[in-house]
């Protein structure tokens, strides 16, 4: 598929966006998507030469737009060295998108209480540092924020084998929700999305490894039959992140080709049901009805 950027190319001009896990994967793409769009970016991880290479592919294609900054989001300290960085380079931020994450398929009772605490802190807690902290700078200097949290689908669902994941991403959705009602007075916006599946190696490598694909093929539970294109999730965290969207707040968009809707509903997979056999049934029902 060609995707184009559906927003105007100068839409983030004198904007800045700190991303956390912009080295890698849908963080990646949608920062490289924001630098079409004018963006300046902060990039944080806690791998330095990942997200260096990173910085200086966006900085060869759009000159001085990337600074990055090595930190992990669990560590306040690195939190708040990231943020100053970033107004030593750039003078403001004014968006932040929490995008890093953690996470593995395991049956829960295999994990050790390190394990769990692994991925809260990375996923609920490395959100909460992040908007806390900026969020007080924001506020003290009465600026107008905009935050963007990345959760996933089975944070509304729940799911078995990523419990970790989908507690901390609920907690994400909760907060998302939360902070969006109470700093709204602040002028700062708050939402997230809820991703289904977008093809990373990050993910791929954790949640779906080699010969894995009998057991769930991802693709095959969409029933727009494919999986999302990464420049589709960058356009809609695009808008949700611009002017167009000024009056969104506390939402959480679904961008999954329906692939929650149509698992939750009891009925959705009588779509196997060849039409000559609808007939048939059909039939059935309305002798009944007589
Ligand atoms: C059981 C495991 C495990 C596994 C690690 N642990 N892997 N337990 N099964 N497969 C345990 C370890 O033994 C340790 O517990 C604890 O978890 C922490 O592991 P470390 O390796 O010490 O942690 P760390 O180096 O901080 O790495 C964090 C990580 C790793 C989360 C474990 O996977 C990581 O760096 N992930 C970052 C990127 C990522 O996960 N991306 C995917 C995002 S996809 P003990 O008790 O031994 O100390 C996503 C949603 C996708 O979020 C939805 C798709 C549809
Ligand atoms: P990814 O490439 O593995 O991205 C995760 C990023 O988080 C990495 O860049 C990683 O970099 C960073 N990170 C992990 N722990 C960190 C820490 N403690 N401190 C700072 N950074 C940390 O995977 P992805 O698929 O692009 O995931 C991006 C986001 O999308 C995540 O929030 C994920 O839950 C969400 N999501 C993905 C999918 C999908 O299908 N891919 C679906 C739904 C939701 P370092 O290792 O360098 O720290």
């Amino acid at each position: 598929m060609n995707i184009n950027k559906m927003l105007p190319s100068d839409t983030f001009k004198n904007k800045v966006v700190l991303i956390t896990g912009g080295g890698t994967g849908l963080g990646k793409s949608i920062g490289h998507h924001l630098l079409g769009l004018g963006a300046k970016l902060i990039i944080t991880s806690r791998k330095k030469e990942v997200i260096e290479k990173t910085a200086n592919e966006f900085n060869k294609e759009y000159p001085d737009s990337t600074l990055f900054v090595a930190g992990d989001v669990r560590e306040i300290d690195d939190v708040e060295n990231v943020i100053n960085m970033g107004f030593v380079k750039f003078g403001k931020i004014d968006m932040l998108i929490n995008n890093a994450a953690g996470n593995f398929i395991s049956p829960t009772e295999r994990l050790s209480t390190n394990a769990f605490s692994v991925i809260i802190d990375i996923v609920l807690k490395g959100t909460c540092n992040f908007t806390i902290t900026l969020g007080k700078k924001w506020i003290k200097d009465k600026i107008d924020g905009n935050i963007l949290n990345i959760a996933t689908t089975y944070a509304m669902t729940g799911s078995g084998y990523v419990v970790p994941s989908a507690a901390a991403k609920g907690g994400v959705l909760t907060f998302t929700k939360s902070i969006a009602a109470e700093w709204a007075k602040y002028n700062i916006r708050c939402n997230a999305v809820a991703p289904g599946p977008f093809p990373t190696k990050g993910a791929w490598s954790r949640l779906v490894p080699p010969g894995f694909s009998k057991f769930i093929d991802l693709k095959k539970r969409v029933p727009l039959k494919r999986v999302g294109e990464h420049a589709e999730l960058a356009n809609l965290c695009s808008y949700l992140l611009s002017d167009y969207s000024a009056y969104i707040t506390g939402e959480i968009i679904t961008i999954d080709g329906g692939e929650w809707i149509y698992n939750a509903g009891q009925f959705s997979r009588l779509d196997k049901i060849p039409s000559k056999l609808w007939s048939l049934i059909e039939k059935t029902i309305r002798k009944k009805n007589k």
